[in-house]
């Protein structure tokens, strides 16, 4: 494989940590973890960070925190039917149901216009996704968070520090949530954060993650319904060097986005690319594009660029209609057409620091080279 979707260099900074942990014969929470959640909350202006054992679980506790402010079991949270798998699952393995809403073709986040219709008297909260590092229509979707009282937890597992309106994602809801999974701009390998400026919910999380203990105590005292979802001391160390790199990759990567989008300029009349409005800033996650019509099969695109040593990966698809594991759910094919078209036309592929010039170079005749 030429282009992979990410890639992961252990250097110096890692190692010291790494050191640090095994010098303390230590390494469930303690120091690294602690100064990896300082930093981050630093770096991107958070009032709180809490780590956790993946993005999935930041989303677990982010959810399951909910029971502390009204929510009860079977109520219902909103979500995009199409996006990475540990959205819906999370809200299931809380103790929730998803109610599925219909993304965008241009932006493939969820879509605003149509959450008002999704809201009833069980909802409880909306968990949007900044898909591929583009931030949600924030100032759309508080508004109606506010005016029916739900509470927003922002996922941006694929957005580390994308901005809307000059604030970093995860801070504009009640909390945010990241993943440090291989592929992304901060990497630890594995690992996940919980993100707030409110004191109440950190204190709600920090139990819930720790299987439901008041903060601090490790003895059975269990006073909410929680989990195992800590980092552990390897993970902050490798994650310490992520956020130390964090400036450098998110520039080289963005450089790469802009220049293959430019490459590619001319393929516009086939594919939708996303687009950076002034009011934002793009994390470059991945490079994503969608068929504009489907006799350009997306299969078949797919084993073009894989057989050209291209790593590639389907836009999720509709996780209500287009997936087995969701099927109890009894929704139907052609509920949620703009997921299921994404799901059917969508591809997306790396864009990491590693990657050089002439590898730009070489995604973009690939690509062009199919539609000739
Ligand atoms: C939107 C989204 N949410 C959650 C996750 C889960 O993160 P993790 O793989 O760390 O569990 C991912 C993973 O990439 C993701 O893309």
């Amino acid at each position: 494989m030429r282009i992979t979707f990410g890639d992961l260099k252990i250097g110096d900074t890692a190692r010291k940590y790494v050191q640090r942990a095994l010098g303390k014969n230590w390494i469930s929470e303690g120091d690294n973890i602690a100064e990896f959640q300082r930093q981050f909350a630093a770096k991107f202006g958070y009032k709180h960070a809490i780590a956790t054992s993946s993005g999935t679980d930041a989303d677990i506790v982010s959810c399951a925190s909910l029971y502390d402010f009204g929510a009860e079991r079977g109520d219902e949270i909103i979500v995009p039917a199409c996006s990475f798998v540990s959205t819906a699952n999370s809200i299931l393995a809380a103790g929730f149901i998803p109610r599925f809403v219909d993304i965008e073709v241009d932006t493939l986040n969820i879509d605003p216009q149509k959450i008002n219709e999704s809201i009833n008297k069980k909802t409880r909260a909306i968990m949007l996704v900044h898909t591929m590092g583009k931030p949600c229509e924030m100032d759309a979707i508080m508004k109606m968070a506010e005016a029916n009282k739900l509470k927003v937890i922002e996922d941006a597992c694929e957005a580390h520090g994308a901005t809307y309106k000059g604030k970093y994602v995860g801070g504009i809801g009640d909390m945010g949530t990241f993943s440090f999974y291989a592929a992304h701009v901060v990497v630890a390998g594995e690992g996940g954060m919980v993100v707030t400026n409110n004191d109440e919910i950190a204190n709600v999380v920090r139990s819930t993650k720790s299987h439901g203990r008041p903060f601090g105590s490790i003895y059975f005292d269990f006073q909410r319904i929680g989990f195992n979802s800590r980092m552990n001391e390897l993970t902050a160390a490798v994650g310490l060097e992520g956020l130390e790199n964090f400036e450098q990759t998110f520039s080289t990567r963005k450089n790469n986005l802009y220049k293959l989008l430019e490459l590619t300029r001319d393929l516009v009349d086939y594919l939708y690319f996303l687009k950076e409005e002034s009011h934002e800033k793009i994390s470059p996650h991945a490079f994503s594009i969608v068929l504009k019509n489907k006799k350009y099969d997306r299969d078949r695109l797919y084993k073009h660029l894989e057989e050209k040593g291209i790593q590639c990966k389907t836009l999720f698809g509709s996780l209500p209609t287009q997936h087995k594991a969701f099927r109890f759910l009894n929704h139907r094919y052609g509920e949620f057409p703009v997921s299921e078209y994404v799901g059917e036309n969508g591809l997306h592929f790396g864009i990491h620091q590693y990657l050089r010039e002439d590898d730009l170079l070489y995604i973009s005749e690939t690509l062009k080279n199919y539609f000739k």
